[in-house]
């Protein structure tokens, strides 16, 4: 069956959604694909720190109703070093900016309401998405559902579907390059029905390895670990994992954890990965298909969406105009955020976990940069200013 329309997007994470929310308010026409249940999308746990920008882009979508109203506004966060806190005033140092934690699977729930309310076109279940004729003016995706076959043709392909997903090896070979790198350690991370131990996340770095407290509401906790690569969940039981937590979370001042039921344990790999272009033909990535960082400092969701405030509108302009210039510049200027980001979750991530290898120079230069972080009101003010996010370059 052929299904007509002006964008063709691949996936209902955040950014798909966000940009056909997008496009929704500019009247362009989009059909969303994603080959997972609405209730997977709208249950799977990972970020849950948004910068103060993803709010107001957020707000400005029209999608920040619950955001605003159940999301716990942060003003700073904790450095936990040998085990004394050092607090990072976001709002002091940064002008009165501040983050928001809001689970992502929320911001995912608010975006599908509002599209299934405006009975705006989107499918879930889909499967062998394939996509076809990107150099030319007239793609189209192709994808089965319950044995039936469509076909939704486009003017534009937005590949929103993620790391695994299909839009990024459409892209020849002979394009794309590619840039990675693979860390030689993982995050073990714990949803806890438990209220946080803190009002504001903790970074934790130890001997035994780095440890994060988060939180998600006033009665769930997230929580980290560093762990190995390969990490096998069957030998955590939760009481080891408390255990590790207690001892890497440790205060010199009798501080305590608190513990609950576990609902939820995942092993997250870490990664940087770029491609470039972003863009090829008529396709264009946004988010995971196109970037990984590594999860230290919260980016990967804030990328997504400053992607996305770029494409959306550089679609906007050539469906108003005509005017292509913005879309032509669509990948040179997200890749600059992206590079951005990079740098800083690379700096994050080298600041606080302990490397397999590293000898006495390598722990004594991170103990020294830790004390000159929380030390240096510049260095903290660096850290304060790439965590709620860097201003948007002007379109
Ligand atoms: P995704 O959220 O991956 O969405 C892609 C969507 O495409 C999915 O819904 C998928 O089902 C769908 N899809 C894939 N292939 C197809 C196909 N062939 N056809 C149709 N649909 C398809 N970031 C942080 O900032 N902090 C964190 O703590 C954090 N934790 C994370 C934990 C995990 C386990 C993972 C995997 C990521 C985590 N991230 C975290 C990163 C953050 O969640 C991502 O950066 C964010 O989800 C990117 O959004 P996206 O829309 O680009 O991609
Ligand atoms: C969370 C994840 C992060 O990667 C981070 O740096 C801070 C918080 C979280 O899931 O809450």
């Amino acid at each position: 069956m052929r299904i007509d329309t002006q964008v063709g997007i691949i996936e209902a994470g955040p950014a798909g959604l966000l940009l056909s929310q997008f496009f929704a308010l500019h009247s362009i026409d989009s059909v969303v694909i994603e080959c997972r249940t609405q209730e997977y999308c709208e249950t799977r746990v990972r970020a849950g720190v948004l910068e103060h920008g993803t709010v107001e882009l957020l707000k400005e979508a029209g999608a920040a109703e619950r955001l605003q109203r159940l999301g716990l506004q942060h003003s700073g966060v904790y450095l936990r070093v040998r085990g004394k806190d050092h607090h990072i005033h976001f709002r002091e140092l940064t002008g009165g900016r501040t983050i928001t934690v809001y689970a992502q699977q929320e911001v995912v729930k608010d975006l599908i309401a509002l599209r299934l309310a405006a009975d705006r076109r989107i499918v879930f279940e889909t499967e062998d998405a394939s996509l076809h004729d990107i150099e030319g003016p007239k793609p189209y995706i192709r994808y089965t559902k319950n044995g039936e076959s469509f076909e939704i043709h486009c003017e534009f392909i937005a590949g929103c579907d993620g790391f695994h997903g299909v839009s990024r090896p459409s892209i020849p070979d002979s394009v794309l390059r590619t840039v990675d790198k693979l860390y030689p350690f993982a995050w073990l991370g714990i949803l806890a029905q438990v209220a946080p131990s803190s009002d504001e996340l903790v970074y934790a770095s130890h001997e035994r390895g780095f440890a994060l407290l988060s939180m998600r509401t006033p009665e769930i906790s997230r929580l980290y670990l560093q762990c190995e690569p390969d990490e096998d969940l069957h030998k955590w039981p939760d009481e080891r994992i408390w255990s590790e937590l207690r001892m890497r979370l440790a205060t010199l001042d009798g501080w305590v954890l608190k513990e609950g039921p576990i609902l939820q344990k995942g092993v997250t790999g870490m990664r940087s990965f770029v491609v470039e272009p972003m863009q090829y033909g008529r396709l264009f990535l946004a988010g995971d298909a196109a970037h990984i960082v590594p999860p230290t400092g919260a980016k990967g969701l804030n990328l997504a969406a400053a992607d996305v405030r770029v494409l959306s509108q550089a679609f906007v302009s050539f469906f108003r105009s005509g005017d292509r210039a913005l879309l032509d510049r669509y990948s040179e200027i997200c890749l600059r955020q992206v590079w951005n980001a990079q740098r800083f979750s690379w700096w994050m991530t080298s600041l606080l976990h302990r490397l397999p290898n590293d000898g006495q120079f390598d722990r004594r230069r991170q103990t020294a940069e830790l004390d000159y972080v929380v030390g240096s009101r510049a260095a903290s003010q660096m850290l304060a200013e790439n965590y709620v996010g860097l201003p948007f370059e002007t379109l």
